[in-house]
């Protein structure tokens, strides 16, 4: 995109034999060498704090959220370079417009039919089955794979990353499932995007040949003839750089700087309103603990529980499902023989003593039976709980059934 910066140097030192060619060619404005490295920087920190995220339960991602000193202070991290990120990104736009409508450097990145020739052959050629590589251009086939795969990924990172930063205003408009979704997309298009650095970027730019013009700026007119032919046959026939007088660059920067004044000013609007949206921003992280906790002041009803042929019955107060089974295992290992005083069946303890009924129907108070055990010292003693429900079933008349 550069072109128009490009200035053959001679750097040929003196004394040395002029076997190799010394001419070089500049291919990166300083500005865009200070943007490469701004997204190294943003990139490298922001999957070192997120892969950690993402695998959290591994030990090995325990150990490095240690190393960041602790989860709060991880996710501040990544939100503060994710912020990096995005300012780079609407430099970026701004920059490339400026090259673009003020300087008419053609859009050299766009890709076209030429460059699915060019794979399709260097597929072959890697197969050996095609005699040479294919002539390429101001821009490889494989460099416009790695921009386009770094511009699409960031924009999936930066709508995924408002959805997660965001997620009451995204549940706003958006089914509540699309935030952990948005989560999933996070990490994988992370994991797709280290893996793409790791084999494409390492293979294409620091093994087959080690490409240092990010760094130095430029390429060797060698180099220039093994990856870039058909931009060197343009740079030498005068046909690569169109240049603009200065009355005319004047006039495109009129128009240019107050519209990408604007277009900035929205941009960055979007990236404050995406950072301050929501109290689930930065600053809140650390004081999750100080934040008001909302309790309802009913608390929810629990679910009635549907009755089921399994469940037990629910014990009445009768004879049968209470007061008998009660006297039975608390009082007859005693009574059947004690003051002739039998539990054994309804019809026993209704009739009572030697002395008369113990049990007076509908009367607690009057039978004998509360009165003995109300003192809380006889040899068979009934509990509280369960003797205030064996004179609740005498007052209720002491029910067999
Ligand atoms: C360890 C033996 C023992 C157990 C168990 C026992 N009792 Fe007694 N109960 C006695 C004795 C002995 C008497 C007679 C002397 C007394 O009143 O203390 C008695 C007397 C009574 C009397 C008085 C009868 C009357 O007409 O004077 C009642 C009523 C009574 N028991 C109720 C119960 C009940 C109800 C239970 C079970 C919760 C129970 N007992 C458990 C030993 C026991």
């Amino acid at each position: 995109m550069s072109t128009t910066t490009t200035q053959p140097q001679q750097i040929a030192e003196e004394g040395q034999p002029a076997v190799r060619t010394t001419r070089t060619y500049r291919r990166f404005a300083l500005s865009q060498q200070i943007e490469h490295g701004l997204v190294i920087l943003a990139f490298v920190t922001l999957a070192l704090t997120g892969l950690p995220q993402k695998y959290a339960g591994a030990a090995w991602a325990e150990a490095m959220i240690g190393l960041f000193g602790g989860i709060e202070r991880t996710r501040l991290i990544h939100h503060y370079t994710a912020i990096l990120l995005m300012l780079e990104a609407v430099y970026h736009i701004v920059a490339v417009g400026y090259r673009v409508f003020v300087r008419h450097v053609g859009l050299t990145m766009l890709p076209s039919l030429m460059d699915v020739r060019d794979a399709w052959q260097t597929l072959l050629y890697n197969l050996g089955l095609a005699r040479q590589r294919p002539q390429m251009g101001r821009y490889t086939f494989e460099e416009k794979v790695e921009y386009w795969s770094l511009v699409w990924g960031t924009i999936i990172m930066i709508v995924t990353g408002f959805m997660m930063w965001n997620p009451i205003a995204t549940a706003r408009f958006l089914p509540g499932q699309f935030i952990p979704a948005a989560k999933a997309a996070h990490g994988g298009e992370a994991l797709l995007a280290v893996l793409a650095i790791i084999i494409w970027h390492m293979y294409h730019v620091h093994l087959r040949h080690f490409n240092k013009s990010m760094w130095t700026g430029s390429l060797t007119e060698e180099e220039m003839i093994h990856e870039h032919p058909l931009e060197l046959a343009d740079l030498k026939a005068g046909v690569a750089v169109r240049p603009v007088d200065r009355a005319t660059l004047r006039k495109r920067q009129a128009v240019y700087f107050p519209i990408a004044g604007v277009v900035a000013a929205i941009l960055l609007l979007g990236v404050y309103y995406f950072v301050t949206f929501e109290q689930t921003a930065v600053a809140t992280a650390p004081e999750a603990e100080r934040a008001p906790v909302y309790v309802p002041q009913t608390p929810t009803p629990l679910p009635t529980t549907a009755p089921t042929p399994t469940a037990a019955p629910v014990a009445r107060l009768t004879w049968v499902d209470f007061a008998g089974p009660l006297f039975q295992q608390k009082c007859s290992k005693c009574h059947g023989t004690i003051m002739g005083l039998s539990f054994a069946t309804y019809a026993d303890a209704l009739k009572g003593s030697q002395n008369g009924p113990v049990i007076v129907p509908g009367d607690a108070n009057a039978s004998k039976l509360v009165v003995v055990q109300s003192t809380g010292t006889h040899p068979g003693q009934l509990s509280g709980d369960e003797l205030a429900k064996i004179k609740e079933w005498i007052q209720q008349g002491a029910p067999e059934k």
